[in-house]
């Protein structure tokens, strides 16, 4: 028989069976239950400080959540639906194994302010979480790199080819993404305004109990008891900040999952990506497909949901708790998990691709990849870079109409000329000219800092080392130590 509901006494039918099943949310909120736990601890905790239970009763108390834990981490303990959620569940749980000082616990205290605590607490464990397994992302890009320094590639703008670049920089620019989405996975753990604790602030209007929630703040490693009872109770302005660091996360790993499986097209054939991390067609027995690239790329369509799901869910809110913010859990853990297991599945097709030279470096003399390169080099000869721009502009259409495929393909005389035609000194262009033309070449001229070849990304290849050995954020852990 289940046991009775904790505010039944008011109610005078029970719970039509419907009703029950659509309202409750222990199905997915028994996830908090260490939060949930660790929560309890803390209150209990400051109820004997401050005199409103015994020490006799804290120490059955917690004594009897700890044992719970356990139980609920070895699948023991039945989530009876009758009793709603983990807050009810726990509390039900207490008083039958304890009696008349689990009956005590929740002085000064509502399921309201309970589950803006569990989220909190959960929120800044697990946005750390996903910021660790952001940077084994960022570590394996950055391995990649390093086995892609030998590799010379194009570069695209517009989907156009654009300049010659070290396949390894275009790792890194993956990475460097990741490790912002890592850091502002990390910092949503956090609210960016404020980090008060949410546990005090009860229903909506706090408490007339002389309690100290200054000091479960403490305990639990807040920076301050709640500022605003009502507004800390109606908030769920962290589970959408880090919903919206899971859609930025989600939003890049969905980017490089379409150029991965643009790469991995017969058409291109940059990247090689792992057959174990390909699928077959059942019907078409050539096939080879980046299906769970393509999963990653759809799956961010979800997670943006999720953010949607929430904002649309608390745009309509007076101020205070409302029920409507319980859907709160089943967004941000669908959303996590999502994530989560995009961010591993990219970790290892990263780590076992590689990009195919034997497949790019022959399409190097497309695309007139050096043009760039050359109007550079008519500067270092004096010559104003919006002129060596149409010079060179000239050349392009030039080589075109010769059916020449490369500026290299050029005379000397060929480039001076095109310069006095542009009205221009050409007398300083010489043999040198070719050291700035071809894709190989061009890409050890690079100088400007973050540039995609040359020092420059040797430089960003070793900071990236360095970088990625420090550990993410400060460990969390929401147990609470016994004194
Ligand atoms: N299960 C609820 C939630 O997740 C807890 C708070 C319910 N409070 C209430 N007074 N009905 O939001």
């Amino acid at each position: 028989m289940a046991e009775q509901k904790s505010w039944q006494a008011r109610i005078s039918e029970a719970t039509d069976a419907l009703a029950q099943d659509f309202v409750e949310s222990i199905s997915y909120d028994n996830r908090l239950y260490r939060q949930d736990i660790a929560g309890s601890i803390a209150h209990a905790k400051m109820l004997s400080k401050v005199g409103l239970i015994t020490e006799d009763e804290e120490v059955s108390i917690i004594a009897g959540l700890k044992l719970i834990q356990e139980d609920f981490a070895a699948g023991k303990i039945a989530l009876d639906k009758s009793q709603e959620d983990i807050h009810m569940v726990v509390e039900a749980e207490l008083i039958r194994r304890i009696g008349e000082p689990a009956r005590k616990l929740h002085t000064a205290r509502s399921r309201n302010d309970q589950v803006a605590l569990d989220l909190a607490l959960w929120i800044r464990q697990s946005s750390m979480e996903v910021a660790k397994r952001l940077h084994d992302l960022c570590r394996a890009l950055v391995e990649m790199a390093g086995r892609s320094t030998e590799i010379v590639m194009p570069s695209y703008t517009h989907m156009q080819r654009a300049q010659p670049i070290v396949a390894a920089a275009e790792c890194l620019a993956w990475c460097q993404m990741f490790k912002r989405d890592a850091d502002r996975c990390a910092t949503a753990g956090y609210m960016t305004t404020t980090n008060d604790s949410p546990l005090g602030s009860g229903a909506v209007a706090g408490s007339s109990m002389p309690t100290d929630s200054a000091y479960v703040a403490e305990l639990l490693r807040f920076d301050g008891p709640p500022v605003s009872s009502i507004e800390q109770t109606a908030c769920r302005d962290q589970a959408l900040e880090m919903l919206f660091a899971l859609s930025m996360a989600a939003m890049h790993m969905s980017r490089l999952a379409e150029q991965w499986v643009i790469y991995s097209s017969t058409e291109f054939s940059f990247i090689k990506i792992a057959d174990k991390y390909t699928t077959g067609s059942s019907m078409m027995p050539q096939k080879r497909n980046p299906d769970m690239l393509e999963l990653i790329r759809g799956r961010c369509g979800c997670v943006y949901g999720d953010l949607m799901a929430l904002l649309t869910i608390c745009k309509g809110l007076p101020i205070g708790y409302n029920r409507d913010l319980q859907e709160d859990k089943r967004i941000l853990f669908r959303a996590y998990d999502t994530v989560m297991s995009c961010v591993t599945m990219a970790a290892a097709i990263v780590s076992t691709a590689n990009f195919v030279k034997e497949n790019i470096e022959p399409t190097l003399d497309r695309g007139f990849l050096d043009a760039t390169s050359l109007a550079e080099y008519l500067v270092t000869k004096r010559i104003a870079f919006r002129t060596a721009h149409q010079i060179v502009g000239s050349l392009v259409a030039e080589c075109e109409k010769k059916g020449l495929k490369a500026l290299g393909q050029l005379k000397v005389e060929d480039f001076v000329v095109a310069a006095t035609s542009r009205g221009a000194d050409g007398s300083r262009i010489g043999k040198d000219v070719y050291e700035c033309l071809g894709a190989a070449n061009v890409v050890k001229r690079y100088k400007s800092a973050g540039a995609a070849g040359g020092e420059p990304l040797k430089k960003a290849l070793a900071d990236w080392h360095k970088k990625l050995v420090a550990p993410v954020g400060v460990e969390q852990t929401i147990e609470i130590e016994m004194g």
